[in-house]
């Protein structure tokens, strides 16, 4: 598996430093709002089990799961797997992506969450790689703005491998190409 890592962009510990500082955030912005954790499944496991227990303040954890069909910008037809178990109306929503990419996943699981009618919803991403934006989501806490890179580990796959390196790399290309 790491060889066919080409680079590692992001160590442990700069991963550990930056969670620990989005948790001192966000607990300070959510204290006593008993807000939802809510994960949008697969890539965000690793991120959401450290995040949570960076913020010691009361709050509740939630998982959807959503896939894209088809490619393009306009495609963006989402079919989820998995909906959210809390009833989110006017509760506190943050959702945990690892990576905000064209954003197509996020604004049409924003639009189906504001649906639902949440007191206030926001966004947390670990990376962000703005320059590959198709869709208009910004998030409000972002870890890491990030090149466009094929980046895996910490949650991220390629093929669904590589998701359990303990840091983010870039994969070499001869591998995705
Ligand atoms: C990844 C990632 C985000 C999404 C971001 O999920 O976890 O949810 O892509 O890309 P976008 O901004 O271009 O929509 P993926 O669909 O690969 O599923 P996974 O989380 O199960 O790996």
């Amino acid at each position: 598996m790491m060889h066919d890592i080409e680079k590692i962009l992001l160590s442990e510990e700069e991963i550990k430093e930056c969670v620990a500082k989005l948790g001192k955030q966000l607990a300070e912005e959510y204290a006593d709002k008993n807000p939802v954790f809510l994960g949008i499944l697969k890539g965000v496991v690793v991120f959401f089990a450290d995040m949570i227990r960076a913020i010691p303040i009361r709050s509740e954890i939630d998982f959807i799961s959503v896939s894209s069909y088809g490619m393009g910008t306009n495609s963006g037809q989402l079919k989820f797997h998995k909906d959210v178990s809390i009833p989110i109306k006017g509760r506190h929503v943050v959702i945990l992506e690892d990576i905000l990419d064209s954003g197509n996943t996020l604004s049409h699981v924003v639009a189906h969450l504001n649906a639902m009618e949440p007191a206030s919803l926001k966004i947390c991403t670990l990376l962000d790689k703005p320059s590959r934006r198709e869709a208009p989501v910004e998030a409000d806490y972002v870890g890491f703005t990030i090149p466009n890179e094929f980046v895996v580990g910490y949650g991220l796959d390629f093929a669904e491998g590589y998701r359990n390196l303990p840091f983010i790399g870039v994969l070499k290309p001869e591998i995705y190409g």
